[in-house]
């Protein structure tokens, strides 16, 4: 979370591209027939190839697939030019341009550059383009061999990275790629969290770690230990606890602009668990490594915050992260146990490996004590989840329909997939417990929507939503716009809705 290296260079630029000096100078291509008529130069400059790599079918402009060729004559300032294929320009959203600069920032690194630019070119709102152009490249530049002992060779990452959008206005230029760098800054942030192993990131280092970042960033934060967690009657928190050596911590992370209406109160709670045995009802070995990223919404919480801090959002912002490590031991809640929440509410522990729901109801309950008028929580919670929706894609669900189709559009200006799931009556009812007010699960049938059910249970009837990213904050597969591991999914997602307030529908509910 330190940066001791200097920091690089982040520019937005109205310059004609080919006149930028850098290593490389990376041109998106819209598909097939883009004749690239603003860039004329590009012929000459390379002597021929862009046009002849193209003719000949050695390129042939797919989605995120690049063309890299030696400048050999005048008309153009860079070392090389790069053919980047951006796909068809009407699916140019936030999240295929943040891609599309992450596709440039990754090859970048491959080519050894030191500094690189992106052409913002033929799109229509020039400046929101930069934004995320810039958060794609500056989110390349995320290093995640933490533990490589390598460490003589320096980690290759660009020390100038400049967003070139011609003839537009400067001014709105540069915001929008300062916006862009503090988000991918946050998303990173996320990411090497998410990233961290277990034996390194407790609960107690993970509070730590948010506060020293927290409190230097001019957030308000405390940390909660065990004993003031007790003394708030978090029997769902300290439960999941029980099974482990290292105790629970809550994170409470304030953001209070002055001059901020005193609505809404925006409360972002995210799942915290920084290892997942499973508990009692233990977890299979295989694939059980990946229960280190159990607390990536915990991560996008935090980042979250971060961001919001650096940007000057406007609205009143809490960041709630219950942390717990969720193990097996002598002491550790047994199926069939029944536990007092914060709110009052009882539950029977069917299954000890449900605990991400249990520890997010009593920071639910606890984010409206808080004076939180709306909440959203982000949480790896439903295996469910990736199972009814894929690996792609979040889930979304929540209270009131309004709030939640807030937090949806959100997330499609943010560039994060979500895709919404009900909540039915029925699925309160798989939760009915002979001896407690619930169960913790309601059996196989919609496992996400039943999490959910649960969930809703703790909001204080205050509008209410739910992201699922079990399927989607690890990736298992490099591609080129990404690394492997924690993808920092929902982190752009709750800056821009409580950088917006909610938009205009949050704001009225
Ligand atoms: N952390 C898991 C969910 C998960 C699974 C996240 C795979 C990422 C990848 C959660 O705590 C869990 O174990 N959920 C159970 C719930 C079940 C017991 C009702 C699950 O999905 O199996
Ligand atoms: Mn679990
Ligand atoms: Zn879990």
């Amino acid at each position: 979370m330190n940066a001791e290296q200097p920091h690089p260079q982040y520019l937005g630029t109205t310059a004609d591209p080919a006149s930028l000096d850098v290593d490389v100078l990376f041109i998106p291509m819209w598909t097939e027939s883009d004749a690239l008529t603003d860039a004329a130069w590009l012929h000459d400059a390379t002597g021929g190839e862009v046009r002849r790599a193209r003719e000949s079918a050695e390129y042939r402009v797919k989605l995120f697939e690049t063309f890299v060729t030696p400048v050999v004559a005048a008309g153009c300032k860079a070392r090389r030019v790069a053919i980047v294929g951006a796909g068809d320009i009407a699916d140019a959203g936030a999240e295929r341009l943040r891609r599309l600069g992450a596709t440039c920032g990754l090859a970048a690194r491959r080519f050894g550059a030191q500094s690189f630019a992106v052409a913002a070119r033929g799109l229509g709102d020039a400046a929101i383009a930069a934004r995320h152009l810039m958060d794609g490249c500056v989110s390349a530049q995320f290093d995640g061999g933490t533990y490589k002992t390598n460490s003589g060779q320096p980690v290759r990452s660009a020390n100038a990275i400049t967003i070139a959008a011609p003839g537009q206005d400067a001014g709105a230029i540069a915001a929008a790629v300062e916006r862009g760098v503090i988000t991918a800054e946050s998303a990173i942030v996320t990411r090497g969290l998410a990233n961290e192993p277990s034996n390194v990131l407790t609960p107690e280092e993970f509070a730590n770690r948010v506060a020293a970042a927290a409190g230097g960033a001019g957030l308000v934060v405390d940390v909660l230990d065990e004993h003031r967690i007790k003394d708030l009657k978090m029997e769902l928190l300290l439960g999941v606890a029980r099974g482990s050596a290292v105790p629970a911590r809550l994170v409470v992370i304030r953001h209070e602009p002055k001059g901020a209406p005193a609505a809404p109160v925006i409360g972002l709670i995210g799942k915290g668990v920084t290892f997942d045995t499973g508990g009692v009802s233990i977890k299979p070995a295989d694939g059980m490594e990946r229960m280190k990223s159990d607390m990536s919404g915990g991560a996008a919480v935090a980042g979250a915050m971060l961001a919001l801090a650096r940007l000057r959002g406007p609205y009143r912002t809490i960041g709630i992260i219950p942390l717990a490590e969720n193990m097996v031991g002598g002491r550790a809640i047994r199926p069939g146990d029944v536990l007092r929440g914060a709110s009052g509410k009882t539950v029977e522990v069917i299954n000890t490996d449900a605990e991400g729901r249990l520890i997010l109801a009593d920071a639910l309950w606890y984010a409206g004590q808080l004076g939180c008028t709306h909440l959203i929580d982000v949480a790896t919670l439903t295996g469910a989840c990736s199972v009814a929706l894929g690996r792609h894609v979040s889930g979304l669900m929540g209270d009131p329909v309004p709030w939640v189709e807030t937090v949806r559009q959100a997330a499609t200006r943010a560039g994060d997939r979500v895709w919404p799931l009900p909540i039915y009556e029925e699925a309160r009812e798989q939760l009915r417990s002979e001896i407690a007010d619930m169960m913790n699960v309601g059996g196989r049938p919609g496992g996400a929507i039943t999490a959910a059910a649960f969930l809703r249970e703790f909001n204080g009837g205050l509008p209410w939503a739910h992201l699922d990213i079990a399927g989607t904050a690890w990736a298992e597969s490099k591609e080129p716009y990404q690394s492997k591991g924690a993808t920092g999914v929902a982190v752009r997602t709750l800056i821009e809705l409580a950088y917006s307030g909610g938009g205009p529908q949050g704001l009225a509910g």
